[in-house]
């Protein structure tokens, strides 16, 4: 029996470790909620939700460090390949098998662009992804409003694990979060993107007496560098 193991590094950023590891939005340096090192990440993937600072983060030291390939949506994947960067670059809707796992992109309700030395380069469109590991389902919500589509994603990609932001300001907030869990119904449910910043400061577990009331997902609660093992 084979393993899927996933882990949050803090804010956004989860890795998925099944035959190779992907690393979603490696924001580390300048993350106040990570502690580990950029420098020791080691992914063979990087996929990116969006441009923004607090996602992009370390993708392009570490992918010209590592080789990895880092998969994004179309316009973010021409700036990286400026960088010299390796990308697979993609589009809402589509799927790429890469590395034992397939990835679907999804919608986003959220903007995007990519802030560098005073100039903003067009990041496409915000997206989130659905990833396959073995029969594991997974999907990181990246950062979103509330959208109707959502149900969409729960009938089309049967979720196992739904990770969605629940900061507010930028993206939903713990009660829009549980109402998205209601609609995607996955087994289990782990919140994201609150906490790293006082401007997205958000008690879980108000998401996760929400969520009881929506569906009946397993809510989990974890702490920075803790892993959950899925079996497949
Ligand atoms: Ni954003
Ligand atoms: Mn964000």
């Amino acid at each position: 029996m084979k393993e899927v193991k996933l882990t949050w590094l803090g804010h956004s950023c989860f890795e998925i470790l099944y035959e190779k590891k992907v690393i979603i939005d490696p924001f580390i340096t300048d993350n106040p909620a990570a502690t580990v090192a950029a420098l020791d990440l080691e992914p063979d993937i990087i996929a990116v939700t969006h441009g923004h600072r607090d996602h992009l983060g370390d993708t392009v030291d570490i992918a010209l460090r590592t080789g990895c390939r880092v998969v994004c949506i179309h316009e973010l994947s021409q700036y990286l390949k400026s960088k010299g960067v390796l990308t697979e670059g993609m589009n809402i809707g589509g799927t790429i098998d890469i590395g034992g796992f397939s990835i679907t992109m999804t919608d986003a309700r959220h903007s995007s662009s990519i802030d560098e030395s005073g100039h903003a380069f067009d990041g496409g469109k915000a997206a989130g992804f659905v990833v396959r590991a073995g029969n594991v389902s997974i999907y990181h919500a990246g950062d979103t409003g509330l959208f109707r589509d959502m149900e969409l994603i729960g009938e089309l990609y049967h979720p196992d694990v739904a990770i969605v932001p629940i900061g507010g300001r930028y993206t939903m907030d713990a009660r829009d979060a549980a109402h998205a869990v209601g609609m995607l119904r996955p087994k289990t449910a782990i919140p994201m993107h609150y906490n790293t910043y006082k401007k997205i400061e958000q008690d879980p577990h108000i998401f996760a007496s929400c969520v009881k009331t929506a569906s009946n997902a397993d809510v989990r609660v974890m702490d920075v560098n803790e892993s959950i093992i899925f079996q497949t």
